[in-house]
């Protein structure tokens, strides 16, 4: 059954949670702020302070949080979201690193200031922004995808030319065909001498990732990490992915997005990274992810920047959240902090129902192995 904190009931009244605990102790209970009480009693307790009450059912607390199924008014472009996958070692982190260096959209690599685990770079021939995802692997993003957010337009598929198809590549693979999401090859590190380029092609083949020089489609890019060769080209070709894609999004609504990664950092209390991905998130909007709430106090961009908003397919550092929300989180605006706290809160009790609930399934089974 549902179920609600006196201090939480106090704050949907607007009344204090001191009336509540002296209104329960007339009734012989003896309650502290923090106590979770039943929703008959929590209905009991409202009514005789003189409220209505109307239970809510999940439909109804979720609904119209995500304006998923109307995309009839996006109508601009966007940036294409990348996501750079591959085997361990191969060289995706050196990628990003080369990429960002070498093409970061201000223009100057100097200006970095912080890693926010995502950021966009300047294809430099077409002039547009594509932005990258540093995912910090594969379980990341399987994890965002079990919840649901789909964050990743276009999968870069690292391979190492000296080092061929290995299992993560295989897994990268898998993910994003069951994803739907295309695939780039950046078979890296050919500066090698035993670079084997056209070996990774065949054997990509017998996982039918199928390179245009074989007649397939994928599109394959010859690149060093370390040399920093054929990198514009290989950003080109994301951008000439993305054009086929044809990302249409709308800039003129409440800001949807997904939680990249999310922390407690020690000065600037819980910081998340968010893509944005339709709308714009604007300094002062009421922001729920997950269960948790709050009010944007700052957008900190890739650059390490303080903006006043961040625009679909924009990554920002988001500072004013109550508690940090998890990776995968999908974020929604919404009116007033009553409904971010209506939303937050029954979301945090259907967590705590579903943490009990398959921790006494665990007991349960436990206690048949025992007997
Ligand atoms: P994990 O995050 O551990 O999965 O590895 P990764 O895929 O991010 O690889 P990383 O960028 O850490 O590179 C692994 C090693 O390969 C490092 O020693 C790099 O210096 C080296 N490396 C990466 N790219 C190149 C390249 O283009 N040429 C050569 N010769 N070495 C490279
Ligand atoms: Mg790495």
């Amino acid at each position: 059954p549902e179920a609600i904190t006196i201090q939480e009931l106090a704050n949907r009244m607007s009344e204090r949670a001191v009336d509540v605990i002296r209104m329960l102790m007339k009734q012989g209970a003896m309650h502290k702020i923090t106590d979770v009480i039943d929703a008959d009693t929590a209905q009991l307790i409202a009514e005789e302070l003189g409220h209505t009450v109307k239970r809510v059912a999940a439909s109804d607390v979720e609904e119209g949080l995500f304006d998923t199924v109307d995309d009839s008014t996006d109508t601009e472009t966007r940036s294409p979201v990348v996501t750079v996958m591959g085997h361990v070692d191969h060289g995706k982190t050196s990628l990003l690193d080369a990429l960002r260096h070498a093409n970061v959209v201000s223009g100057e690599a100097g200006g970095i200031t912080q890693h926010i685990g995502a950021y966009q770079v300047l294809s430099p021939e077409s002039g547009k922004k594509i932005t990258f995802i540093d995912t910090p692997g594969h379980a990341a993003f399987t994890a965002m995808r079990a919840r649901g957010a789909k964050v990743t337009d276009i999968v870069v598929l690292v391979v190492a030319a000296d080092d061929g198809v290995m299992p993560q590549t295989v897994e990268a693979i898998n993910h994003a065909k069951a994803a739907g999401v295309p695939i780039i090859v950046a078979i890296n590190k050919i500066d090698k001498p035993d670079a084997k380029p056209e070996r990774v092609r065949t054997e990509l083949l017998q996982h039918e990732v199928q390179v245009e020089s074989f007649g397939g489609e994928v599109v394959d890019v010859e690149v060093s990490a370390k040399n920093k060769t054929n990198l514009d080209k290989l950003l080109e070709m994301i951008a000439l992915q993305a054009e086929i894609l044809d990302l249409k999004t709308n800039s003129e609504r409440p800001a949807e997005g997904t939680v990249i990664e999310a922390k407690l950092d020690r000065g600037r209390g819980p910081v998340a990274t968010v893509l944005v991905q339709r709308g714009t998130l604007r300094v002062g909007d009421i922001i729920v992810a997950g269960a948790e709430m709050g009010r944007v106090r700052a957008l900190i961009s890739d650059q390490g920047e303080t903006v006043q908003e961040a625009g679909p397919s924009v990554p920002v550092e988001v500072l004013g959240f109550n508690g940090p929300p998890e990776a995968g989180d999908r974020l929604a605006v919404v009116e007033n902090e009553a409904r971010a706290r209506q939303v937050t809160s029954y979301r945090a009790h259907q967590k705590r129902e579903n943490a009990a609930a398959s921790i006494s399934g665990m007991r349960g089974s436990l206690e048949q192995m025992m007997s």
